[in-house]
Order: structure tokens, then C-alpha cells, then sequence
């Protein structure tokens, strides 16, 4: 038995980590807090952090870790990993391990959520935090090959719970708190990290930071939406250096404990009540499809 309080943190790897640094703050609103071998640790608001960039020639997700619970040791997490015949390596401050499709998992001790901690946000001093940046991070997304496999893993192993299926097999969603997921998957066959999220305020804050983005040179291949799973207003911005997708969100339904997990039809209203599926790029990061995002952005523009 183990128990999450929240998801921790991300780490994306990176080529180029002044370029990636210099791009979470500038153009998404991170806070670059501390910078230590060839790692860049950036924060939302007052978080400690919640974005981990790794220099590696190998880009893209590294891991997503997740804090236990007040109560829940790493010695207990070990504990829990051997009962279940999980292999891991256990650092100072982590155990580290993998998911049944090759994703690095991490389990830290128990911090408390950003904004939580003594006063709300709006009542404390700061000389540091910057104007339209997300609140906090919210939750990862996985493309996979078995939603079954995923599933079971991450609610006996992990820790967290099934909130809400998609279809049969096509999609879970999985929680630790009120917030409706930390952790999804979708099954589109081909194992691939497919989205790091992060809370904002609220709809206009959106329309703020994706005016941002775009005079970035950001582009957005799907969104804004309103999902019927989860509830939140979200679009989605391509980030060729790290092979995801960064989601910007408000809104996602609150879940209380007496939640009953739920099974919504694998259609276009679950996807986005507006209407709207996501294009094929959606699920693709090879170069060609980035490309061809490019290109098509280029006719209309140039
Ligand atoms: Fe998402």
C-alpha cells in the first residue's frame, strides 16, 4: 500500500539547455530557480519547481515524479516497489523506476502543493515572481500501447486512482487529489510521452499566454477546446525541442472521494464539446509531421 499527495515534477530532456531555459521563461512564465550539472530547475508561481530541463542528446521526457504522501516514507515506497517485483534505484532524494511501456517514474518525499503552503497566493510578498505565468503544473498525458497494462500498473504500483475510462480501452485517467487527472493515457498503439500540463487561472489568461506564444513564433495544432473528459479548457503548443506537447489549462472538473469511475463513449464530445477532433499531427513528432506544421503555417503567413 502507498499514497501520493501530488505530482512533483517533470523532466524534459534537451540539446540546447540555455536556449530550452531561456524559452520556459520568456515565453511560458517559468522561474529559472536554480541551475546545476547540465539541470535547469524552473518553477510556477511558488513552487519549488515543477519543470526539471536535463541537457542530454536524447530529447524529450525523462521522467515525471510524484510526492508521497505525509505518512509515506522513500523506505516505504521502497518497501511497496520490492512487494510488487519492481525493479528501482534509489537516490537521495527519489526512487527511481520505469512503467510497463519504458517511461521513467519517480517517487519523492511529501512537499506541499504550490499555493498551499501558510497564506493564499495573492496574500503573500514576492520580489521575484513574474507577471502571466501558469499557476502550477497539473498533469502528464502518454500516448500507449495497452491502456490496460497503464492502468494497472499506475493504481497498484504508483499509487494514484482510475478517475474515468474513455471507451473500453482507449483512454484512463487517473488522480491523487481533487484535481480530475495527474496522469492520462490514450491508446494510439505506439508508446510515445505526449503532454506536460500546466494550470492557469482562467480562460482569459489563456487567451493572454497564447497571444504570447504566437508572437513567440509558438504555434497551436489543436485548441482552444473544452474537454469532455476532465472538463478543462486547454490548447496545445508544439515543442519540437522536447517531442511533446505543452497543454495550458483551466477549469478541470474537481473530483470528491466518493467518485465512482466513469466510461464515456469514444467520441468527438468526450475529445471537445465544441466539436473539434484533433488533427493527425496531434499524435505525431517525427520531423516530417513538425515540418509540415511549419509549412502550413508558412503558406498562411508568408
Ligand atoms: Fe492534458
Amino acid at each position: 500500500m502507498i499514497k501520493l499527495y501530488d505530482i512533483d515534477h517533470v523532466s524534459l530532456g534537451v540539446e540546447d539547455l540555455d536556449a530550452a531555459a531561456h524559452s520556459w521563461q520568456v515565453e511560458f512564465g517559468l522561474l529559472e530557480r536554480e541551475r546545476e550539472n547540465g539541470r535547469a530547475y524552473l518553477a510556477c508561481n511558488y513552487e519549488p519547481y515543477s519543470l526539471v530541463l536535463e541537457k542530454t542528446n536524447t530529447p524529450g521526457i525523462q521522467y515525471a515524479a510524484y510526492n508521497l504522501h505525509p505518512g509515506f516514507s522513500l523506505a516505504d515506497a521502497e518497501k511497496h516497489l520490492r512487494e510488487h517485483h519492481v525493479d528501482y534505484v534509489r537516490t537521495d532524494d527519489a526512487v527511481a523506476f520505469t512503467d510497463p511501456e519504458g517511461n521513467g517514474v519517480r517517487l519523492v518525499p511529501y512537499r506541499r502543493r504550490a499555493g498551499q503552503d501558510v497564506l493564499p497566493v495573492a496574500s503573500r510578498q514576492t520580489s521575484e515572481i513574474r507577471p502571466g505565468g501558469p499557476r502550477r503544473l497539473g498533469h502528464v498525458n502518454y500516448l500507449v500501447a495497452d491502456v490496460d497494462a497503464m492502468v494497472d500498473f499506475y493504481t497498484t504500483v504508483v499509487g494514484q486512482q482510475l478517475t474515468d475510462r474513455l471507451g473500453s480501452d482507449a483512454g484512463a485517467f487517473l488522480r491523487v487529489g481533487a484535481d480530475h487527472h495527474v496522469n492520462a493515457f490514450v491508446n494510439t498503439g505506439t508508446p510515445h510521452f505526449h503532454h506536460v500540463a500546466f494550470d492557469l487561472v482562467d480562460f482569459g489568461q489563456i487567451r493572454q499566454s497564447f497571444d504570447h506564444l504566437a508572437q513567440h513564433g509558438r504555434w497551436f495544432p489543436w485548441g482552444p477546446v473544452r474537454h469532455g473528459i476532465g472538463g478543462n479548457l486547454a490548447g496545445y503548443v508544439r515543442l519540437p525541442e522536447a517531442e511533446c506537447f505543452v497543454e495550458l489549462y483551466c477549469d478541470m472538473e474537481q473530483i470528491d472521494d466518493q467518485h465512482e469511475p466513469r466510461e464515456f463513449p469514444d467520441d468527438r464530445k468526450s475529445s471537445n464539446v465544441w466539436g473539434m477532433l484533433p488533427p493527425r499531427s496531434y499524435f505525431r513528432f517525427d520531423k516530417e509531421t513538425v515540418e509540415a506544421e511549419r509549412e502550413s503555417l508558412r503558406a498562411i503567413w508568408d
